[in-house]
């Protein structure tokens, strides 16, 4: 009984499905396990999410990860489950890596994280040489320390909070956003203790990326509702923006130089910025209507970098004139670049469609690309972060591991 209404809280807090939870069109081919499939599935998201197929390894990783938000499947059931799914959807044909040499020595370094399926979303790069993870479905923010490999995994207050987005206050506090949750969270690692900042709209659901400006302001986005947010961390304050464009899913947020917030809007084929006085929106529409940026990096010179998820390019920005430049990602159409960060003088970002997936970097003079595959597949590197030293870092989300990227 406790189980149940257990679970009735986790899937009412989980994202709202797009379309109904039974997809029309999809079909789950008959085999054993099928109706426990049926029955389990679709509570939370699309039953269809589970038409992307994948490796068998692929499936058993999800095992993990749907056990830890505790699916109600019974125990001795999970092979079946497990053996149905890896039966009914394997993995789809991806492009292979397109490997290109390049003048750049880098080496990439990767950890397992504690908890097995934790779907390690976000990496964090703190000052104190650290890199922390979002355990999104394990509950949990992770610390790892690279020099040891020894990780602390630190539970939040809300069951199944969905961790995120994170980043690091002055204080060296843990901001995070809680997506399944709803809410804005602050990890003290001191202590332990967490802070919860719900949302002023229960409609602000899938709070989703972070940054904060230079006068200590949190900016972050809420995708499926909509919503750009503002919180002062002084009084507790929480403001909410809507992009004019409906449906624009904001994704991917960060600050110029100037204090001025940049999103991407992954539901259009438009970035945007807002006024830190008046909170105006505006909008930058890319040229092609196809055009899906998913993360952006700014550059010194507050050009906007950004990963067009949609189209396989990497874009370039340049606000002051509404100028837009496009670059295929080496991977091609169907590379789906995700994370990116600048560092070094260079974007840096990753192919997630690529099999195995890779470490892209781009040299914005000579505009030359170098890529490096990412050992152990990578397995959807949905966000990166770059350490004080100007290392990229990596969330290996399908794979469970965090990693550095040593660049010489
Ligand atoms: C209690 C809620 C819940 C139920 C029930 C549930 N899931 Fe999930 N599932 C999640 C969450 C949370 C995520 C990760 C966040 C997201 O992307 O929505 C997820 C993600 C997934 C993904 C995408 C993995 C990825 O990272 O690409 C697949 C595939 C999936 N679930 C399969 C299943 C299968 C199979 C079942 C039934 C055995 C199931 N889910 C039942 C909550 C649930």
């Amino acid at each position: 009984m406790a189980m149940k209404s257990f679970v009735w809280l986790a899937a009412a807090a989980c994202l709202a499905p797009v379309g109904p939870a039974w997809s029309q069109g999809f079909v789950l081919p008959d085999g054993p396990g099928r109706e426990l499939v049926a029955e389990s599935c679709g509570g939370c998201h699309a039953i269809n999410r589970l038409g992307a197929g994948y490796t068998p390894e692929g499936w058993r990783t999800i095992e993990r990860m749907m056990r830890n938000m505790q699916v109600p499947i019974p125990n001795d059931k999970w092979p079946t489950v497990t053996n149905y799914l890896i039966k009914a959807f394997p993995e789809k044909p991806k492009p292979a890596a397109v490997v290109i040499a390049g003048p750049v020595q880098a080496t990439i370094k990767q950890w397992p994280v504690a908890t097995p399926g934790s779907r390690p979303h976000d990496p964090l790069a703190t000052r104190d040489g650290m890199i922390w993870y979002s355990g999104q479905v394990a509950g949990v923010l992770g610390r790892l320390d690279p020099k040891t490999g020894k990780v602390k995994e630190f539970r939040l207050k809300t069951p199944h909070t969905g961790p995120h987005g994170l980043v690091e206050d002055t204080a060296g506090n843990i901001w995070f956003t809680g997506n399944n949750a709803g809410l804005i969270g602050k990890l003290d690692p001191k202590t332990g203790v967490v802070t919860e900042y719900p949302m002023p709209d229960p409609a602000a659901r899938d709070t989703h990326s972070l940054t904060f400006d230079q006068g200590g302001i949190l900016w972050f986005t809420i995708q499926q509702a909509n919503r750009i947010g503002r919180l002062d961390p002084k009084t507790g304050e929480v403001k909410l923006l809507t992009p004019p464009t409906s449906g624009s899913r904001p994704y991917g947020i960060q600050v110029n130089a100037k204090g001025i917030p940049f999103v991407v809007e992954f539901g259009a084929n438009k970035v945007a910025s807002i006024d830190p006085q008046t909170l105006a929106i505006r909008e930058y529409p890319l040229p092609n209507a196809a055009a899906r940026p998913r993360r952006l990096a700014i550059a010194g010179d507050d050009v906007v970098w950004y990963t067009d998820f949609a189209r396989g390019f990497l874009g370039r920005l340049d606000p002051a004139t509404g100028q837009v430049a496009e670059w295929q990602s080496p991977g091609g159409p169907k590379s789906e670049p995700y994370g990116i960060v600048f560092t070094k003088g260079a974007l840096w970002y990753s192919e997630s469609g690529t099999k195995p997936n890779t470490v892209v970097r781009f040299d914005p003079t000579s505009e030359k690309f170098q890529t490096w595959v990412i050992p152990g597949g990578g397995e959807i590197v949905r966000n990166m972060d770059v350490t004080r030293d100007g290392n990229p870092v990596l969330a290996n989300s399908l794979v469970n591991q965090v990693g550095l990227v040593d660049v010489k």
